[in-house]
């Protein structure tokens, strides 16, 4: 049985002037995506992390920070001492992701890894039990409003096999492009944690739309 779905808002395209207020149209999700980028691994520059430091003292959902920055090494472990509940470097921007994973547990934090859409799962197999989160990036990450590419499926079927063959419990996050159109097969795929941003801040009612896609994902849980 993989863990319940849950429902984690990206807050990349959120009025962030408006950040106290924006986190409270999200108060029925599981935690908050906080999607960090450096204009080197990603043609884009968002915020670092005094922001995230500002987002943790905002809300009292759990943060999941995905760093989309390179020398993730080096920059990681400030992020579980801010107090993140999990911490998400790439593994293409990792030298040691083993020894990082331990650093970022020893640091009081989850260890999550996310991987492009076009790193074969390989790259992880043998990182895998070392983690509390796999991210499979279902967009090119740099940017929210993309769609979901479907080509994914397959990636996440095979990641949810290799969890289950070896009977570990980490979790299986998507991220980019989930609305309402894709997140049953997502869950059907076996993913159980989903990222949304535009989906669920283009929304009038943002926490409706939470509720909506947990319900979704939860009709395909497996
Ligand atoms: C993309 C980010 C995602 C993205 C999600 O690089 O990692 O978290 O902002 O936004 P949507 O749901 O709009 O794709
Ligand atoms: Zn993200």
């Amino acid at each position: 049985m993989s863990p319940q779905p849950t429902i984690t808002p990206s807050i990349l395209n959120c009025d962030i002037a408006h950040l106290a207020e924006e986190l409270d149209r999200i108060s029925n999700a599981d935690g908050v995506h906080v999607d960090v980028m450096d204009n080197h691994f990603v043609p884009n520059l968002s915020w670092g992390l005094p922001v995230v430091e500002a987002v943790t003292r905002s809300t009292k959902l759990p943060i999941d920070v995905h760093l989309m920055i390179e020398a993730a090494d080096r920059w990681a472990p400030a992020y579980a001492e801010a107090g993140c509940q999990i911490v998400t470097p790439h593994v293409e921007a990792c030298q040691a992701p083993i020894r990082l994973a331990r650093e970022i547990h020893r640091l009081g934090a989850q260890a999550g890894l996310a991987l492009r859409p076009a790193t074969p799962l390989e790259t992880v197999d043998s990182v895998l039990g070392e983690l509390d989160l796999l991210l499979i990036m279902t967009v090119e990450p740099g940017f929210g409003g993309q769609s979901f590419i479907e080509a994914m499926l397959p990636k996440i079927k095979r990641a949810r096999a290799l969890i289950s063959e070896r009977n570990l419990s980490l979790r299986l996050q998507v991220d980019g492009g989930v609305s309402r159109a894709i997140i049953e097969r997502a869950a059907e795929a076996g993913a159980d944690t989903f990222v949304a941003g535009s989906a669920v801040y283009q929304a009038d009612d943002a926490i409706a739309e939470v509720a909506a896609l947990r319900a979704l994902a939860y009709g395909h849980h497996h």
